[in-house]
């Protein structure tokens, strides 16, 4: 799902090499990819096991896994410009497994929309406008999952990947940061939603710094 495995003919403002850090060839991707399902599976189950019957367990579910879901997805969106403004082992590992966190945040998003199902069964189905905005965000995340490797890149070639992935991430982005907002601006559970929503803007701020102060 993300540039630092293409090519560099792929690569954007968002994956501006990053000198001095030598990458090491070991990735965790199937661990993080496993990891980011595991995790929403918990949540789900946390989230049943503390809700009053099943409608407020899938409601629970699907609020839960969202937040997974952000926790897999804000440091993928982060790692290039984190990696290149603060140059540490820790921001050099993020980058090295950007892949691994973008599969885990597919990997967990999936089980929101099953929540998202779910809840839809029990009662409370979603407004046309989230079906067909969610709808395609989703789309955004198979293809991006499914075009995180090298082949893919060869496959459909790297101005198409960039454009498919560029897009899916700012768009997932929105997705993410106007959700918080309207839950902020209602004030539900304050804190969590201002927290989350302030670390989209500042993981934007970042890449828009990284991309104004690209090589030219
Ligand atoms: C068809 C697709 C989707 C539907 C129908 C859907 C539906 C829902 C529903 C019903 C909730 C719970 C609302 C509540 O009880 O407050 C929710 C929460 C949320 N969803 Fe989705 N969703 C979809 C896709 C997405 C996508 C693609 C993203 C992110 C890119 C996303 C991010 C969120 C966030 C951030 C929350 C709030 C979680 C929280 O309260 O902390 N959703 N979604």
């Amino acid at each position: 799902m993300q540039d630092e495995q293409a090519p560099d003919g792929a690569r954007g403002a968002e994956a501006l090499p990053v000198a001095g850090i030598a990458a090491p060839a070991r990735r965790h991707t199937l661990a993080l990819a496993v990891a980011g399902l595991l995790l929403a599976l918990i949540a789900s189950l946390a989230g049943f096991l503390l809700a009053d019957g099943p409608a407020a367990g899938w409601a629970a579910a699907t609020r839960l896994t969202a937040r997974v879901s952000a926790l897999f997805f804000l440091p993928a969106f982060a790692a290039s410009a984190l990696a290149q403004f603060w140059r540490s082992e820790a921001t050099a590992w993020l980058l090295r497994e950007r892949r691994g966190l973008g599969l885990g945040f597919c990997a967990s998003h999936t089980v929101h929309l099953l929540a998202v199902i779910g809840r839809s069964i029990t009662g409370d189905a979603p407004s046309p406008v989230a079906i067909v905005g969610g709808g395609l965000a989703y789309l955004c995340v198979f293809a991006m999952a499914l075009t995180s490797d090298d082949r893919a890149v060869r496959r459909i070639g790297p101005k198409r990947w960039r454009q498919l992935h560029l897009f899916g991430m700012h768009y997932l982005w929105a997705i993410f940061t106007l959700s918080y907002l309207g839950r902020v601006v209602r004030q539900d559970v304050p804190m969590e939603h201002a927290l989350l929503f302030t670390l989209m803007v500042y993981a934007m701020l970042l890449r828009l710094y990284q991309w104004l102060h690209r090589p030219r």
